[in-house]
């Protein structure tokens, strides 16, 4: 069998790794600006902490990468952030410590999905988690982080849509009049539908096949059924939003694929011309009962999770780059005979420096060496050629002006140093 990737999986090749680098730059940023600190967890936990009793959702039912270890223990790839996170979070007692925890986290997880653009079986995500507050203030605040996000991604065709599933009891009382009011539809809805009818009718709302479907187009909506408890909270995070200025759209079919959520949901969708069918960049909402389920303390926790595939995706569409990080402060071009020594040294002081540097191994013509130079993006050219050693200097070239001076060896570093800042 010939070797190649995994179904569904990517490489992510040098030429391609700055981009991916510099969005993670951005968005660690963003979170310590708002005082969220980093969390890791595995990316193997034991199955049972996605295999939850009360969840149906096909991610969890049909998608997860379950196996066995050498001792027999049920492993599972996570195919999300949240329940591991919530799982460390219960695990290591963080409530005893701090009333409101904030995390951030950032990496792959896997679902057996079928691939196309934009949907992966390996794809990473960043995610945040705020556990152990139910405040509509904080609801807000998770999207207004959203927002934020995108904003200072410099996006502009995305949207972020919102909606409330209720409290439990809300949520139970819409769910058996969405079934109640599809049962006479069932043979008409797709294969799909007819098995979330029994398992997951929820998601029977945002049915990509059935969308015109006039039994689903005529179906009740999560808001007709939230209680007053439930309908104060959803008014009071649209107003902290309204006040923050934040633009948000109600979406009243929208019910999020996973099965832990109450309260808020949100979406976050690009509308940008020429994206795929996966143009959902990033999603999450209140879970009231999902740390309980995890053995912990009777809390809820909101949170949300983005594709950094689609993101990248969506700047590319939008011709947002963000790896400037990308450049080399200086290339050192040495040809001829015996320079290689001199320029092995002064690339090793031009990096403990704190310069970036490179030079080429390939024993190339000056033609060629200059050339490397250039797409590698290096803004000085240290010049070594036999003559410049017998006299102790190096020819230093600025890329961008063509200026060329000749420096003294034992000054080199010093000369770039001051450039370079
Ligand atoms: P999710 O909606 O399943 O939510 O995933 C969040 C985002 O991950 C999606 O909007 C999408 O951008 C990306 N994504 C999901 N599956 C794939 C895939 N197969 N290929 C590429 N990208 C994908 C969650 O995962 C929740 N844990 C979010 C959350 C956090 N809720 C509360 N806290």
């Amino acid at each position: 069998m010939a070797i190649h990737r995994v179904k569904g999986t990517y490489d992510v090749l040098p030429t391609e790794s700055a981009k991916w680098q510099a969005l993670e730059e951005k968005v660690r940023a963003l979170f310590r600006q708002y005082h969220i600190r980093e969390m890791r967890t595995p990316i193997m936990e034991y199955s049972g902490v996605f295999h939850r009793q009360n969840d149906r959702s096909d991610m969890v039912t049909k998608e997860t990468y379950d196996f066995k270890d050498r001792s027999h223990r049920d492993l599972t790839l996570r195919p999300e952030g949240t329940a591991g996170i919530i799982r460390s979070y219960v695990e290591h007692k963080l409530y005893a410590s701090q009333e409101l925890e904030k995390v951030y986290y950032i990496g792959p997880n896997f679902r057996y999905e079928r691939p196309q653009k934009g949907r992966y079986r390996q794809f990473y995500q960043f995610g945040v988690e705020a556990i152990g507050a139910t405040d509509p203030a904080l609801d807000a605040e998770m999207i207004m982080l959203a927002y934020d996000l995108f904003s200072s991604l410099g996006l502009k065709g995305v949207k972020i849509r919102i909606n409330s599933l209720g409290n439990d009891a809300s949520r139970a009382t819409y769910q058996n009049a969405l079934i109640k009011h599809l049962l006479p539809h069932r043979d008409t809805l797709c294969d799909d539908c007819k098995e979330r009818l029994d398992k997951n009718p929820l998601r029977i709302l945002d049915c990509k096949i059935d969308q015109a479907h006039p039994g689903i187009l005529s179906a009740p909506t999560p808001v007709d059924y939230l209680d007053e408890p439930s309908m104060t909270y959803f008014n009071a995070v649209q107003s902290y939003l309204d006040d923050a200025d934040i633009d948000y759209e109600l979406a009243p079919r929208l019910v999020r694929g996973l099965d832990y959520y109450s309260h808020t949901v949100f979406e976050i969708e690009a509308d940008i011309k020429g994206f795929g069918a996966q143009n959902v960049l990033g999603g999450g909402g209140r879970y009231q009962s999902l740390v309980k389920e995890l053995d912990g303390p009777d809390i809820s926790g909101i949170g949300f999770a983005c594709g950094m595939e689609r993101i990248l995706d969506a700047l590319a569409l939008e011709g947002i780059s963000l790896d400037d990080n990308d450049k080399l402060d200086a290339y050192i071009i040495a040809f001829g005979n015996n320079t290689k020594k001199v320029a092995s040294t002064l690339l090793h002081n031009l990096r403990k420096a704190g310069l970036s540097a490179d030079m080429n191994y390939t024993n190339k013509s000056f033609k060629a060496q200059l050339k490397q130079a250039l797409r590698d993006h290096a803004s000085y050219l240290v010049i070594l050629g036999e003559n410049e050693i017998k006299q102790g200097v190096a020819g230093i070239k600025h890329t961008m002006t063509q200026q060329q001076e000749t420096v003294d060896l034992s000054e080199v570093v010093n000369y770039l140093q001051k450039r370079s800042k």
